[in-house]
């Protein structure tokens, strides 16, 4: 997987393709992998970026993290590969967070918006005190405890034992200074709410049905809150649709980005 420099930190990446392009963000404390299943369906006809962002995956770990730092990242990045077009933004959750921060500091870089398995809300103060202890265990104990946390949350009833087991590892070996600094930055992020009607690009919102981090009641808040926006909720996935239904989650990406008029 290649480095680039961006924004002073060494960014692993994929490319794929030439067309209009797409920019993935991923979710915490996960990687570009998540992204796996859209690159086969989508590469012939769009230009795929897909990052790890900064102390996750094979990206440099940093202390520092917010999200403004993961978004003007992102933008460095697209600078970086040579895009100056405006892209499709696709965050899921923590994904999603930064997505609504790329939003706001890089407006005019923003050609659409999906946003899955997310939420426009800040954390609550007691939300914010889980993840501070979390980022303290963290760095004694390594990221495998978030895993373990999270594993049951992260996926629907319907989601393989193999799924699973390959999403523990991936987020265990997570680097737990670059863990650490993502929950900070989660725990400090700005309400996303008055961003809602302010946003004037096509949005797209999916949520898996069974999704208990970021549930529909929250998905629905977006949709009713983002004017114009779409929303589609996946039969039979949790929280990591784009990996728990692949081709559902690929085929509606498809058509979202096959409308825009770009
Ligand atoms: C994520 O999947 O990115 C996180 O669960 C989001 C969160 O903890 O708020």
């Amino acid at each position: 997987m290649p480095t680039i420099r961006a924004n002073g930190i060494d960014l692993a990446y994929e490319c794929h393709g030439t067309g209009s392009p797409v920019l993935f963000v991923h979710g915490f404390p996960l990687t570009g992998k998540l992204w796996a299943h859209v690159v086969e369906p989508l590469h012939l006809d769009y230009k795929l970026i897909i990052p790890d962002l900064r102390g996750m995956g094979l990206s440099q770990p940093s202390i520092e993290a917010s999200m403004a730092a993961y978004a003007d990242d992102l933008a460095a990045l697209l600078d970086a590969v040579g895009e100056t077009r405006p892209a499709a933004v696709v965050g899921l959750s923590m994904g999603g967070y930064v997505s609504f921060e790329f939003y706001r500091r890089h407006r005019k870089r923003v050609a659409a918006l999906v946003l899955a398995d997310t939420r426009c809300e800040a954390d609550t103060a007691e939300k914010a005190r889980d993840r501070a202890a979390m980022a303290a265990r963290v760095q004694e104990e390594g990221a495998v405890i978030v895993a373990d946390a999270m594993l049951d949350a992260l996926f629907g009833p319907a989601a393989s034992l193999e799924l699973r087991a390959a999403w523990r590892g991936i987020i265990s070996s997570t680097d737990p200074t670059g863990v650490a600094a993502a929950l900070g930055a989660m725990a400090a992020r700005p309400d996303s709410t008055p961003t809602l009607a302010e946003i004037d690009v096509p949005t797209l919102i999916v949520v898996g049905e069974h999704d208990a981090l970021t549930p529909p009641a929250d998905a629905r808040t977006m949709h009713e809150g983002i004017p114009g926006s779409r929303l589609a909720v996946i039969p039979d996935a949790g929280h990591m649709v784009p990996v728990e239904q692949p081709e559902a989650f690929s085929g509606m990406l498809r058509d979202f980005l096959a409308e825009l008029d770009r």
